[in-house]
This record gives C-alpha cells, structure tokens and sequence, in this order.
C-alpha cells in the first residue's frame, strides 16, 4: 500500500508579481513531491493566492481596478507560471473560493463556541492614508513609511483569538517532536518567541474598514483579518472536514514556507489547530532568503536580469538544479547569473554530461551502440565496487530527500557522479577495445557504466525530470514504466542486453560568459538603436520642413515667464520667435548667436507673442541645448 504525503506551499499574496522567491518554495515542494513518487507514495501537493485583506485592497486601488478583477488577474499570473517550471501541484487554492470561506466560517465558529475567541477594545497606531494599525517597528522615525506622517492611537473594538492558554501546550509539543519544525535553527527560534508571555491574536477588521474578507460568522459587522482565513487553506483545499481527501492526507502533512512566516506557522497555526480539534501537522520545514545579487555578468550590462528569466536562457532543468543544488536549505543564499553559470558549467556541462556523452559514445564506437550481454564472473572481476557506489548514494539520497536536505542529496548524486568517471578512467576502456582477448571485459565495464548512468538519471529525476527523461530514453528504458522508482535504482542491470541505443546527445552545452555578455551587450545596443524612432518618412516629406540658419540679433525676458524667451533673429529678414530656453540660456549669451530654426512652422501665440518659428535643440534631462553650426553661414541659408 502506498504511503500518503501531503506537501504544500505558503499561498502567495497576490499584490506583488510572482519572482524567485515564490518560484523557489514551489520548487522545493515539487522536488519533494517527486522524490515521494519515487519512493512509491501517493502524493498531493497543494499551492495557492492569498487575495484577502487591506494591502490587496491597496493594491488594486492602485491599479484602478476592483478587488476582484485584481486578484483575478494576479492570481492567474501564479497559476500560468508554475507549468512553466514543470511544477507538478495537485490542486491551486484561492482564498477567494466559496469553498474556502465557507471553511473558515465553520473553524471561526467552532472555535467561539468552545470560548477561545472574545470581544475587546485594542488600541494601536493607526495611519488614516493606508487605514490600517501599524507596528512601532514597522514605522520610519515613528512615521508610516509610505505617507510620511506620525499615525494617530485609536481605539478600535475586535475579536481576539486566546492563544495564550495553549502557550505550555505548544512549548511541550515542539520538544517533544524535534523534528516538528525544521531545521533545527528555526525550531530554536520558535522556542526562543515561546519564552516571552504569547499576546492574544486580533483576528478581525471592522467592516467599515475592510469589506474584503471573510464575515465572522458570528458578527456580521467583521471580518476575518489575514491569518485565520490563510492558513486554513492547507484543511480547506482537502475538503475539511470530511472530504476524503481530508481523511486520507491530513495528518501527514508538511508546510513550506520561509523564515518570513516562521511565526504564524510555528505559532499561530498548531494552536489554532490545536482549537478547533485537527491534529497538528507534522512538520515545518522552513528555508532561508534568496538575494538578488548583480553579478559580474549584470554589472558589465548595467541591468539586472530578472532571475524568473534566466530559465529560458540557460534552460529550465539547468535553473532547477541550480536553486536546488545552491541554497543550503534553511540558510539565506545569493543568487547571481555568474553562480549558476558557474553551476552549469562545472555540474552539469563537465562532471554529468560529459560522463554521459562519454559512455554513450564509447557504448556506439566499441559496441555499435547495443547493450552488451554480461558474463558474471567477468563483471565482478571488472565491478571495483561500482555497484556498492550506486546503493550508498542511493540511500544517502533517500536519507537526505526524507529530511529535506536537498542539497546534500544531490550531493550524493554528483559523489557517484566523480566515482563513475573515476570508473571510466580506471577501467579505460579505449585500452580494452584494442585487444580481442578482451571483449569480456569491455562488455562487463561498458555495461556497469550503463547502469550507473540510469541510477543516476533516477536520482536526478525530482530536480531535473526532462533530462532525467532525456536520459532514459538514451539508455534504451521504457519511457512509458517509471524508470525512477528507488526501489528500481536499488537493482543492477535493469537494462535489457541486446537493445540498440540510440545515437548520444549533448544533455548540458557549455557556456562562455563572455561571449554571452557580448552578445547580449550587441542585442542591447541595436534595441537601443532602435528605441524611439518615429515613424518613417519620405524624403519627399521631410522635405516639407523648411530648416533655416538664423543670427540671433535680440533677445529678452518676458515678464512673468520663467521658461521662455522672446527672441529676434535675421533670416536676411527679421522675424520672431518665442522659445522654451530661458533656463538654459540668458538673453546676453544668445546675442550674435548662430542657431536653427523651422521656419514654415504655422505661427502660435506664446505668452501674448507671436511666434514665427522654432529653434532647433537637443533636449535632455538638463534642459534644452541649441543646435549649432559649424562655421557661420550666411543668415537664411537653408538646411537640406
Ligand atoms: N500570504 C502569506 C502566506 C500565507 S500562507 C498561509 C505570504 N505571502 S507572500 O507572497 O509574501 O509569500 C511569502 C513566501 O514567499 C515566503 O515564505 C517564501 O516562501 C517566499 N519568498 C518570498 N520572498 C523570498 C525570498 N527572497 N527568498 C526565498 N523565499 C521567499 O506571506
């Protein structure tokens, strides 16, 4: 029978853009959901938007469109991104759905009755611009950061959620559990919060405040505030409280979040569990932050390249092995395109494909590309404990899949990956195939580097599952059996002798970064050619505009602009222009002046002035700048 899993992710806020951060977690959660299929379990994996509250109310405003035609849209963005990433999700949860809130009603209602949530006045600082209370450390100088102005101390009655009585309750849990929240450095953390005296949780708004929520089902005039309408997604989505889905994946479950939410969910959520009678989840597992880094690569472009890109540069596999393989889970990592180019290189390029590309094309060369037939005696004469390799990082894998030790997994993998080449290197094979008396031995070695080659391509198969693919379909397996399941990758010579391989691939091109850069750099420069060029014209038409060289004979202020000047010039007759330029240039400089001027332009009234024409200038950022000649030219002269 098989063993049920239930992974999920935080359900994502939708007043901000999905980006690495997002992308990371869901990674985690379906690298961890693969590799329970390998192990043959049956697994639900659940993500989702969180579209309730205040700073989704503000955000929407912002974008002049209503709370729902919002979250719609942002939400979508979630969903579309995640086949993107080949994320294998069983479900996406919205707050918004009906199904949801009506859960979130029932806990509500459950936990008032058994007297866990009551009414009080709360007093807190209050920012009239944003509507909403904030915390002294949330505030800049005691000002809210976005209005700049000190917030006013109101009174505002609520519903508060006590979860000061199950504070002992919860302390006990977590020691008695180690490995409830994980790693251990979070798990310290949270008894480390639990040591202070737990403030009851407010767990509303008043409706007059914020309508986007949930309405307590027992005070029509609240709504439920963030936390309680969150978190109970993770029940919700399995159809709480008798869904099947409940019954069968509820008490296995593991969140994954990061060390930004340890709080609500090492806290907040085992009580409010803990209250409404659930069983309390099994584990947290909680990871570090990602910083953006600008890297050499960025640097000498002078833009950062958003790192959800990169995927489609360097290829979706190759950016899933980097954030596996980079970030120690649990601590904060940076990333930058020079490091994951860095990875694909060394990793992927050198140690994994060109072990592959070797053995495949040694197996086409030697063999003709068909899977020799081995004689025993001879394979355990040529093994050199291969085989032994293969089962350590199969279990070392295993072990560190279970404890989310992602890193270290791959790790494993890419240990074997070294002792595989150290294989083809011992065994030499190109010495093998040079002697007829040792056809045995090239068969024997040749088909213990297959095999290696296919564990390998199961144990990369949950962070890399198209390449794991490519692979298999290169070792001649069935690409219809699941060819990745750990107890098959605990087998030597699965693959069937006598079938003929199909010619090799390069699974991981290298990468020059330089040329890349320069590249790019070329890209850049010709878009920027390209950048705010109007429409064309003909010459016929341009020819249309009457361009003149005039002398600047006077010039002056006009009273009461500060922008403009009234200037005379002689085009061999004398005309009048009134120009923009008065706080780039004063009248005494323009004096004798040669400068430019349309001169067919219809003529408009500026500041009570007739206008008879338009200098010509280059306008940036500092102003205007006139166009100028050469040399002096007769006034008149035309520009053609
Ligand atoms: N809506 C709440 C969660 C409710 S869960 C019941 C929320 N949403 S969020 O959009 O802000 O997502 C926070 C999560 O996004 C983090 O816990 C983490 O999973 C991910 N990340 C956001 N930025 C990140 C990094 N810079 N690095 C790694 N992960 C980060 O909080």
């Amino acid at each position: 029978m098989s063993v049920p899993f239930y992974i999920t992710t935080p359900i994502y806020y939708v007043n901000a853009r999905p980006h690495l951060g997002h992308a990371y977690t869901t990674l985690v959660a379906d690298v961890a959901t693969r590799y329970h299929t390998m192990a043959g379990g049956d697994v639900y994996f659940l993500t989702g938007t969180d579209e309730h509250g205040d700073k989704v109310v503000r955000a929407a405003k912002k974008e002049n469109l209503s709370p729902r035609v919002y979250v719609d849209t942002i939400s979508q963005l979630f969903r579309d991104l995640w086949p993107e990433l080949n994320i294998s999700n069983s479900n996406f949860i919205r707050t918004t759905d009906p199904a949801h809130m009506a859960v979130v009603e029932l806990v509500l209602q459950k936990i008032y009755d058994a007297g866990d949530i009551y009414f009080a006045e709360y007093e807190g600082l209050y920012c009239f611009g944003c509507e909403r209370f904030y915390t002294e450390r949330e505030l800049v100088d005691g000002k809210c950061p976005d209005h700049e102005v000190e917030p006013e101390t109101i009174k505002e009655s609520n519903y508060f959620f006590k979860m000061s009585s199950y504070q002992d309750w919860l302390i006990d849990h977590i020691r008695k559990n180690p490995e409830f929240i994980r790693p251990q450095r979070y798990r310290n953390e949270a008894l480390a919060f639990l040591k202070e005296p737990l403030e009851d949780l407010c767990i509303s708004r008043p409706k007059s405040r914020l309508k986007w929520g949930i309405t307590l089902p027992f005070d029509n005039n609240y709504v439920t505030y963030v936390w309680f309408d969150a978190l109970l997604n993770y029940v919700s989505a399995l159809g709480y409280p008798d869904g099947d889905l409940f019954k069968s994946f509820w008490p296995v479950v593991q969140h994954v979040v990061a060390k930004d939410i340890l709080k609500p969910h090492g806290i907040y959520w085992p009580i409010m569990l803990k209250a409404a009678g659930i069983p309390i989840y099994k584990h947290l597992n909680v990871h570090g932050y990602w910083n953006i880094e600008q890297g050499k690569m960025s640097k000498s472009l002078g833009n950062v390249v958003e790192p959800l890109q990169l995927k489609n540069v360097y290829g979706l596999d190759a950016f899933r092995f980097f954030l596996i393989r980079e970030m120690t889970f649990g601590l904060d990592s940076s990333f930058s395109e020079d490091s994951l180019v860095q990875r694909i290189n060394s990793d992927l390029a050198n140690d994994l494909g060109n072990l592959f590309s070797r053995v495949l094309s040694m197996v086409h060369k030697y063999l003709q590309g068909v899977v020799p037939k081995v004689d025993p005696p001879v394979e355990q004469e040529c093994e050199f404990g291969l085989e032994a390799d293969a089962r350590n990082a199969v279990d070392e894998f295993e072990s560190h899949m279970e404890s989310f030790q992602f890193h270290n997994a791959l790790q494993a993998v890419w240990k074997f990956i070294s002792q595989m080449n150290k294989y083809v290197d011992v065994t030499a094979p190109w010495e093998l195939a040079k002697r007829k008396s040792s056809r045995k031995q090239l068969d024997a070695v040749l088909s213990n580097m297959l095999e290696g080659l296919r564990v390998i391509s199961g144990l990369i198969y949950p962070v890399m599952p198209d390449t794991a693919a490519t692979m298999q379909k290169h070792l001649g397996l069935d690409p219809q059996a699941p060819f990745y399941l750990l107890d098959q990758l605990r087998t030597w010579k699965a693959i069937k002798p006598g079938t003929q391989l199909p010619k090799s691939v390069v699974l991981f091109p290298r990468i020059d970064p330089d040329k890349l850069t320069a590249e790019r750099a070329a890209e850049q420069e010709k878009s920027n050619m390209n950048l705010d060029i109007k429409e064309e014209i003909t010459l016929e038409e341009f020819s249309k505009v009457d361009l003149r060289v005039a002398t600047v004979l006077q010039a002056e202020r006009i009273p009461r602009a500060k922008k403009v000047l009234k200037i005379e010039v002689d085009l061999g007759h004398k005309r009048t222009v009134v120009a923009g330029i008065a706080e780039n240039y004063t009248p005494e400089e323009l004096i004798g002046k040669q400068v430019i001027i349309v001169v067919n332009l219809k003529p408009v009234k500026l500041m009570g002035i007739v206008s008879n024409g338009m200098l010509i200038a280059a306008v940036d950022d500092s102003g205007p700048t006139l166009a100028a000649l050469d040399k002096p030219v007769e006034p008149g002269t035309p520009l053609k």
